[in-house]
């Protein structure tokens, strides 16, 4: 959601810097999803902005048409609508009544109201319809009280409720930037002479690798030379200081047509790197950023995860892993139903959080809830100094890199990996399996990045198949086991992409219900399992006679070699997963067609594949 960067130089030197640094950190936040995007700059000139709704390219014309003044502050936001329909007035930054503070904002003030009110009392009425545009006057109202940005600051956090990251800019003191955040996402940026605010770094990876998390509840003063972080009663407190180990060639698009081509791509990548480092020379699992105690992880009896989205099915691979190798029972939860249902979580339960953002605001108050409840919590999260993993007691970092398409592909199958060793891990510590069975899981996991490949191969077939169905307005995907949350996400990945209807169905639940659907041409996926396990394999070929009887259209993701599923599907139909893959295993591959498929028909109609209508990357409210 939405995108915040800041930066601030020296004041006596203004230039364009302050404009440029803005409009390239907010073109790398695209991916978060907005509808409209402004800036505001302050130097030796007065305070300039101008907003523009839809993409980046509005405003970058309209600077051209209206150039901004040379200035040493600038901030600016891509805006992703909840207060207030997508418009030019709307977006931000919101300036005050004096035009002397701007500010931009991520989350939601949920006492707007109630403060618009008190405002309007003083005769200072909106202009826009958003929550964010009481900040800007609050502060000036402070300022005008002769307080200083910082304190201003101060003072209006502790009026506003709900979740922000605010970074307001005072045209009469352009030498510092001030921000708060409370539940909202905001790391500084560390430079040489100048600094830099995001929403997430990479507002600013372009420019620096230093980067310092921002605990709950801070404030933080930056200028060129010093940052200045306090708490909100205005006691100094430490921010953890961490290197950014993206770069700027990450989050470009190296070649590919698109984010999400190049993402689906880096898989085998993504993968390696989160295995990376994590076993010893002698094959051993090691995961010393376990920080929990290993007698805790002995006495836990069960492991809740918690997640949303595609994450979520990442979740839901894992419990077949981990109930197999741990006998620890293992629910998936979506995070926004675990909080407000009052679960039976207690020091004995093991909450996993997944999230690639490690942002997503459902998940991050399951977390909080369930530390409440004196659970333990393990984040497996793919961005650093994200809040979800400063806010857990340990974290479990998938490498994927930068993952900039809104809808995910290489963190899916990183979170399964990282997910696997944290299974194997808890296995070997509570003495379920003997440590040359766990050196035989790694190896299995180690050959995964080479069966992606080979997946990845059969790219142009999948894709060829994808333009001829163009025109599909309904799918239905099938499979069981580990099978069941790859249809889960397959048919995820075409409503996100393609704006297809699609469910996902557990394929014994087809004669309970869904085979009613099924009729003529029909477009269905069914994930079938190996011939290697004979009682699943021969119900999901029965799936695949069932299906075609009734006149479907059959597309198939199954083991190579497995001729069984060549009586029911047309062989320019089938996807083949590398022979001998654990059936474990298999999501790490089967998943990698119905993604292609997705991007491919998304493409076919014209879609804009890294950036989904109505969808945002990072999802900060709840
Ligand atoms: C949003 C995105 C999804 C993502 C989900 C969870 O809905 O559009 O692609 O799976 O959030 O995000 P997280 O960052 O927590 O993995």
């Amino acid at each position: 959601m939405c995108g915040i960067v800041g930066y601030i130089g020296k004041p006596e030197s203004p230039s364009d810097k302050a404009r440029d640094v803005v409009l390239e950190g907010l073109a790398r936040l695209e991916y978060r999803g907005y509808d409209s995007a402004g800036i505001a700059v302050a130097g030796s000139q007065p305070l300039a902005w101008l907003k523009r709704e839809g993409r980046l390219d509005n405003l970058k014309a309209a600077i051209e048409a209206e150039p901004l003044p040379p200035a040493s502050a600038a901030i600016g936001h891509t805006r992703w609508a909840t207060h207030g329909a997508p418009s030019d007035t709307n977006s931000h930054p919101h300036i005050s009544h004096d035009e002397r503070v701007a500010v931009v904002h991520n989350g939601i003030i949920e006492n707007h109201a109630a403060l618009a009110a008190e405002l309007a009392e003083r005769g200072i009425e909106r202009v826009s319809e958003t929550d964010t545009e009481i900040a800007a006057h609050l502060l000036a109202i402070e300022l005008e009280k002769g307080a200083d940005l910082l304190d201003a600051m101060r003072t209006i956090a502790g009026k506003l409720e709900g979740s922000f990251a605010l970074v307001a800019l005072d045209s009469q003191h352009p030498e510092r930037l001030v921000a708060a955040r409370r539940n909202s996402p905001l790391v500084v940026g560390l430079g040489e002479g100048e600094n830099y605010l995001g929403s997430d770094v990479a507002a600013f990876v372009g420019e620096t690798k230093r980067a310092l998390e921002l605990g709950q509840d801070t404030i933080v003063e930056v200028t060129a030379d010093s940052v200045n972080v306090i708490d909100f009663d205005g006691n100094p407190t430490q921010a953890k200081e961490f290197s950014v180990d993206w770069d700027l060639s990450a989050v470009a698009k190296g070649g590919y047509e698109t984010f999400m081509d190049k993402e689906i791509h880096e898989q085998p990548m993504a993968v390696r790197e989160t295995l990376r480092a994590r076993t010893t020379e002698q094959g051993n699992l090691q995961l010393d950023e376990l920080r929990i105690p290993e007698s805790i992880l002995r006495s836990i009896d069960k492991i809740i995860v918690v997640a949303c989205g595609t994450a979520a099915y990442a979740g839901h691979v894992a419990k077949y892993a981990i109930e197999h190798w741990c006998r620890i029972p293992v629910e998936i939860e979506l995070a926004h139903e675990f909080r407000y249902r009052d679960p039976v979580v207690n020091e004995k339960t093991l909450v996993v959080a997944i999230s690639q953002s490690g942002e997503t605001m459902d998940t991050l108050m399951a977390i909080r809830h369930a530390r409440e409840q004196g659970s333990k919590v393990l984040a497996i999260v793919n961005t650093q100094g994200s809040t979800i993993a400063r806010e857990s007691d340990a974290v479990l970092y998938t490498h994927a890199g930068p993952e900039i398409a809104v809808a995910s592909t290489k963190a899916f199958i990183s979170q399964i990996a990282a997910a696997y060793l944290l299974g194997l891990y808890l296995a070997e510590l509570r003495g379920n399996k003997y440590v040359d069975e766990i050196a035989g899981y790694l190896d299995e996991l180690g050959k995964m990045p080479g069966r992606i490949e080979q997946v990845l191969e059969q790219e142009e077939q999948i894709r060829e198949l994808a333009r001829s169905m163009a025109d599909i307005d309904s799918v239905i995907f099938l499979g069981r086991h580990v099978g069941y949350p790859v249809a889960l996400e397959g048919a995820l990945k075409l409503k996100e992409l393609a704006y297809v209807h699609a469910e996902g169905f557990a394929a014994g639940e087809l004669k309970h219900g869904p085979i009613a659907l099924i009729e003529e041409d029909l477009p269905v996926f069914v994930i079938v399992p190996t011939p290697r396990r004979p009682l699943l394999h021969a119900k999901v070929i029965s799936n695949l006679q069932e299906v075609r009887s009734r006149g479907a259209k059959l597309i198939v993701i199954a083991e190579e070699g497995d001729e069984d599923v060549l009586k029911y599907a047309d062989p320019s139909q089938v996807f083949w997963a590398p022979r001998t893959t654990p059936t474990l295993m298999m999501p790490l591959v089967t998943v990698i067609p119905l993604q292609i498929f997705a991007c491919e028909v998304a493409k076919a109609k014209g879609y804009d594949v890294d950036k989904p209508r109505n969808l945002a990357k990072s999802v900060t409210v709840e």
